[in-house]
């Protein structure tokens, strides 16, 4: 079943973030390099990631026999008619099974009921898993970018 999310699914949404996303992110490439930021680690920052997505973005969850399995979010223009998907995410005890390109086709369809004629996305270049999906659903690449770092503060502390 795929539905939307509703305000239960906020702990799950984030379990499953952090297990899917904990091999891959940059973002832990920060601890690495800084330490936690003032106290925060990258699983407190993609928590907070995904609280945001909660609050601002439409979310949809995959469930199967009542287990939560993964779950796709963005938003759209319909100005415009750009529709953007930020996160989608699988339980790596569920991956492979072809839930990824399940939830991938009915956000689609979620944003082409909403007035998307277009969709973008981002994924890093050597997430093959992601960019197979991408690639075989008929996403064409529009850039490829660096994601940079510099601490700078605070005010004396050596980087
Ligand atoms: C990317 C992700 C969502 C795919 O979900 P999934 O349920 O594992 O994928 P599916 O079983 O639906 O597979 C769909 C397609 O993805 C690709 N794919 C999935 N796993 C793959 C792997 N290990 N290696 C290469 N391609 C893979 C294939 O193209 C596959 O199609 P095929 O089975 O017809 O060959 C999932 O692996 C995930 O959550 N990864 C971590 C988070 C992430 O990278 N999210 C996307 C970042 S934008």
């Amino acid at each position: 079943v795929i539905r939307p999310a509703h305000s239960a699914d906020l702990p799950r949404l984030i379990e499953v973030s952090l297990a899917s996303f904990g091999p891959i992110t940059w973002q832990r490439t920060v601890d690495d390099r800084f330490g936690p930021l003032k106290g925060h680690d990258w699983k407190d920052r993609w928590r907070r990631r995904v609280e945001k997505a909660f609050q601002e973005q439409t979310i949809l969850v995959l469930e199967q026999d009542g287990k939560f399995l993964g779950y796709a979010c963005g938003t759209v223009d319909a100005a415009i008619g750009l529709g953007h998907i930020d996160i989608l995410a699988v339980d790596p005890s569920a991956q492979g099974r072809g839930h990824g390109r399940r939830l991938l086709h009915a956000i689609e369809e979620h944003f082409l009921a909403h007035g998307a004629t277009h969709l973008t996305l981002e994924s890093l270049v050597d997430n093959e898993p992601a960019n197979s999906l991408y690639r075989a659903e008929g996403y064409q690449q529009l850039a490829q970018h660096f994601n940079w770092v510099k601490k700078i503060g605070p005010p004396g502390a050596a980087s």
